[in-house]
């Protein structure tokens, strides 16, 4: 099948077993995300893990529903609700994003007008042009990696295969959909297409899986010893 097809049969499959995350939009709505909740979110989802970050972000868009309330609010206090997140340059970074944003009036909605803001790189920057924007740019990360050295078989091994995965991730990027599609790869990538016991039995790309196909999926991507 064609990349377009695949992505078809991928966003089915999405619209059927999506994870309910609240930073998304309602399954089944048409209404774009928030840009504000996706930025937020993606930042928080850096280097912790989705069920971990729930709470946090309850909390955080309860005390700042807006970009324009968190700009506004004390660092302390920002820091205070940022604890036990790690990584305390995130959440200057985030202020001083949200300050920025904030005097801007709204977010910018390309990825080099993301790129230019603090804390935000080229994961974040295409998470939200894609997610929030409905931009056609690609969204790569450990899950977007495994699925794609799987469905492609690619077997050099990390972190040499990157820039083949980045193409192939690329390659099936739609030009309708594109942050469902994001989301999709990486929720196949957190659900099925796991780092072990994947189950190809109920993924929506067993048919074209080469991995699979060839009995080696739980085996990729190869990574190199450290
Ligand atoms: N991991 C990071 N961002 C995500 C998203 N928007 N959906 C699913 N998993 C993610």
């Amino acid at each position: 099948r064609d990349p377009v097809a695949k992505s078809a049969d991928l966003l089915e499959w999405y619209d059927r077993h999506a994870r309910v995350l609240p930073w998304r939009a309602p399954p089944g709505s048409d209404a774009r995300p928030d840009p504000y909740r996706v930025w937020l979110s993606e930042v928080m989802l850096q280097q912790t893990t989705v069920p971990a970050v729930k709470a946090y972000f309850h909390r955080f868009t309860l005390q700042w529903p807006t970009v324009q309330d968190l700009a506004a609010a004390e660092d302390a206090d920002v820091m205070a609700a940022w604890a036990g997140l790690g990584y305390y340059a995130r959440a200057r970074n985030l202020l001083k994003c949200a300050r920025e944003v904030a005097a801007m009036g709204q977010f910018p909605d390309t990825l080099e007008g993301l790129l230019a803001l603090p804390g935000i790189g080229p994961y974040t920057a295409a998470a939200i042009a894609a997610i929030a924007f409905g931009r056609p740019e690609t969204v790569v990360d450990g899950n977007v990696e495994r699925v794609m050295a799987r469905l492609h078989a690619v077997e050099e091994p990390l972190p040499a295969a990157k820039p083949a995965l980045v193409r192939h991730a690329r390659a099936l990027t739609p030009a309708t959909r594109p942050g469902d599609h994001a989301q999709a790869v990486m929720d196949l990538g957190a659900t099925i297409c796991t780092p072990r016991n994947p189950a190809c039995g109920i993924c929506p790309w067993w048919s074209p899986c080469a991995a699979r196909d060839l009995g080696i999926a739980a085996d990729l991507p190869r990574k190199l010893p450290k």
